[in-house]
């Protein structure tokens, strides 16, 4: 049995780098449905016909829409249930943006940009969840949160976007505690340094040869995404870190929740 068999993702952030690959590899692993979220429809429908070839059977939903537009976020719940049947097992916020690029010092900062920044990372992540938690929790299921370094150390430079992740991993980690009677898990991952365009907007005077494939840091979503992770919960990942060792580790001192 493939590790995501049955298993309805939603994916914000699906058309390029990271997201797309989650949906190429969520397909490998089995997955019943896919919804493929993000603005350029495109992009998206590429995706979708990658994903076909992996998958004929897969049930696919492309959405275009603005994570930042809280109207967005309203339809982009509504097509997902309509199509799956009102059953979601697994929300994946991915969708990000740097902001301007080069990324100005917090003193130049335009105001707008800043707050399209936490609109996209921050409010966005937050609706989506709100959103779709009345449709997840009775069967449990999974939140992913995709973080980033930036969003535990005040980088100079990387301001609003580091100020996001902050941000997002405190609200993870809350909705976690507020949810820690039910069997909906939230998680948050680093993918850790990527070659993708946001990484190389954000670092343009660096090599994009030293960051990893984001093909190649899949595993740790497919974890939490699968009913190996039932149990783990308000945990914070690195998907290039040895994330394996902690959650034996953890499940030695019987930390996690299935095992209290
Ligand atoms: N790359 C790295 O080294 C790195 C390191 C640490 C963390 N991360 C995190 O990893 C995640 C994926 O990043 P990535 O590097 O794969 O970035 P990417 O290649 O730039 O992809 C970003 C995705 O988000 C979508 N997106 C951006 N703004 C959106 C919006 N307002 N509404 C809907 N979709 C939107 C983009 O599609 P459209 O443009 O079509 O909307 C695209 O599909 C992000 O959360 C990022 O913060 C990346």
């Amino acid at each position: 049995m493939r590790k995501l068999a049955g298993k309805n993702i939603l994916i914000t952030g699906a058309s390029q780098g990271l997201g797309r690959e989650m949906a190429l590899r969520f397909a490998r692993e089995g997955a019943a449905g896919l919804s493929l979220v993000a603005r350029h429809v495109d992009e998206l429908n590429k995706v979708r016909d990658q994903v076909q070839k992996i998958a004929p059977k897969i049930e696919i939903v492309v959405i275009e829409a603005d994570v930042s537009k809280p109207r967005d976020i309203e339809r982009i719940v509504a097509s997902t249930l309509a199509q799956f049947k009102g059953h979601l097992d697994v929300l994946v916020n991915n969708a990000s943006t740097i902001g301007p690029s080069p990324m100005p010092n917090l003193l130049d900062y335009p105001v707008e940009d800043f707050r399209n920044v936490l609109d996209t990372n921050l409010i966005g992540p937050f609706l989506l969840i709100k959103s779709a938690l009345p449709a997840m929790i009775e069967g449990g299921g999974s939140i992913i949160n995709v973080t980033s370094d930036a969003g535990q150390v005040g980088y100079p430079g990387w301001g609003a976007y580091g100020i996001s992740k902050f941000g997002l991993e405190g609200m993870s980690q809350t909705w976690a505690s507020e949810l820690e009677e039910t069997d909906l898990r939230v998680n948050w991952v680093d993918p850790g340094s990527m070659s993708t365009a946001m990484h190389r907007a954000a670092e343009p005077e660096e090599d994009p040869n030293e960051w990893a494939n984001p093909a190649d840091v899949t595993d740790i979503f497919v974890f939490l995404a699968s009913d190996e992770s039932k149990g783990v919960t308000g945990k914070r990942f690195q998907a290039q870190e040895d994330w394996k060792a902690e959650i034996s580790q953890d499940s030695d001192k019987g930390l996690n929740k299935e095992e209290d």
